[in-house]
């Protein structure tokens, strides 16, 4: 990311007051949270008028010089992309390591490192294939795209067949050239398939059939690029969140986004790896930010508004944001439900 070119102003959105969406809850609250943080970084031609090698570099370079944040290239169930307006509110301002132990799609991350370019992050996630993706959008971007044109080209004429045959192939491993495989087919297999969902068998297998877009646009090539830049330098390592938030240290911001807890008993999807994220867990994960906390780590976290996670995080600040969620089984119903983000965040 163009560090050196970077001027910092103060966000005018983030200025503004509350909206009833985004009150706390009538609780009493231990610490005020300051509102703004920094906006994204300009890139400025020089004073002849050309960019320098360095911005030339950076993807999404607007008429207007503003570089634009990049945005998750997996379509991800529970992702955070529409919430981070009211997230806003909740970060801090200034961010010098960076932890996600529940990574997902990214979302947090990439607006975050758009705003803090130079912050060190530790994106974790229990899925290798989710991680191995990642990798591969880093370091082999252009490799990647070409791998995913020819999957898209024999998608379009080998339809339905051609899906069941890459998601076939389960457990590529091995060397650089596997590396693109393996995030070429996640990426194909998550843009064709029903829903865009990952879920995956005991065997942790992927095993969600084909949905009904014969023809959807696998990657946005400006996009991959920008999502290239962002991870650069980025530590990205498959792991449990019980380790990662054990390695986070005093000063350390941590954005920690579980499977939800069900509001009901059929309502949520949390089988996003071989393991399920049950009552257990959820418990140990209380566990383990807690501890993160009293250790001086920054904290915030993301969960359903149910009185089971309420009553766990009694301790640390409650607030309540507006989620656009699927509200029936099959996921094509949407409505507005209450989601709840804890904090122990202080008035820096
Ligand atoms: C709610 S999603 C995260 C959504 C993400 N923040 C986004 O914006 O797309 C939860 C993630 O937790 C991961 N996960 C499940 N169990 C885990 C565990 N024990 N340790 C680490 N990650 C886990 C899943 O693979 C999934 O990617």
């Amino acid at each position: 990311m163009s560090e050196k070119s970077g001027r910092k102003r103060s966000s005018p959105k983030a200025a503004s007051s509350k909206r009833p969406d985004q009150r706390s809850d009538p609780k009493p609250v231990r610490y005020k949270i300051r509102r703004k943080i920094p906006a994204p970084s300009l890139h400025k031609p020089e004073a002849n008028g050309r960019f320098n090698d360095e911005q030339v570099s950076i993807p999404f370079v607007l008429a207007r010089g503003v570089s634009r944040e990049a945005q998750p290239f997996l379509k991800w169930v529970g992702g955070k992309a529409q919430l981070l307006a009211q997230f806003d509110e909740f970060f801090p301002t200034e961010i010098t390591r960076y932890f996600e132990p529940f990574s997902g799609g990214g979302a947090v991350f990439f607006h975050l490192k758009h705003r803090f370019p130079k912050m060190k992050a530790f994106l974790r996630d229990i899925n290798p294939e989710l991680i191995n993706t990642y990798l591969a959008v880093r370091d082999f971007p252009h490799e990647l795209m070409r791998r995913l044109d020819e999957h898209a080209a024999e998608f379009k004429t080998k339809g339905d067949d051609y899906f069941y045959f890459v998601r076939a192939q389960h457990h590529l491993t091995g060397d650089d050239r596997k590396i693109v495989e393996r995030a070429a087919r996640m990426i194909f297999l998550n843009k064709t398939c029903f829903n865009g969902l990952w879920r995956v068998n005991a065997r942790d297998e992927f095993n969600v059939p084909v949905g009904s877009n014969k023809n959807p646009g696998l990657y946005n090539e400006e996009n991959i690029l920008a999502a290239s830049r962002a991870l650069d330098g980025v530590d990205l390592v498959v792991q449990d969140f019980r380790k990662t938030l054990n390695q986070t240290r005093p000063g350390d911001f941590a954005y920690v986004d579980p499977p939800y807890y069900p509001v009901s008993a059929t309502a949520s999807f949390t089988s996003y790896a071989k393991e399920d994220f049950g009552e257990g867990e959820q418990r140990e994960l209380h566990a383990v930010f807690a501890e993160a906390a009293r250790r001086g780590a920054r904290l915030m976290l993301s969960n359903s508004d149910t009185p089971f996670i309420r009553k766990l995080y009694r301790d640390f600040q409650i607030h309540t944001v507006q989620a656009r969620r699927a509200i029936n089984c099959d996921g094509s119903k949407r409505g507005h439900v209450n989601e709840v983000v804890v904090t122990n965040l202080t008035n820096e």
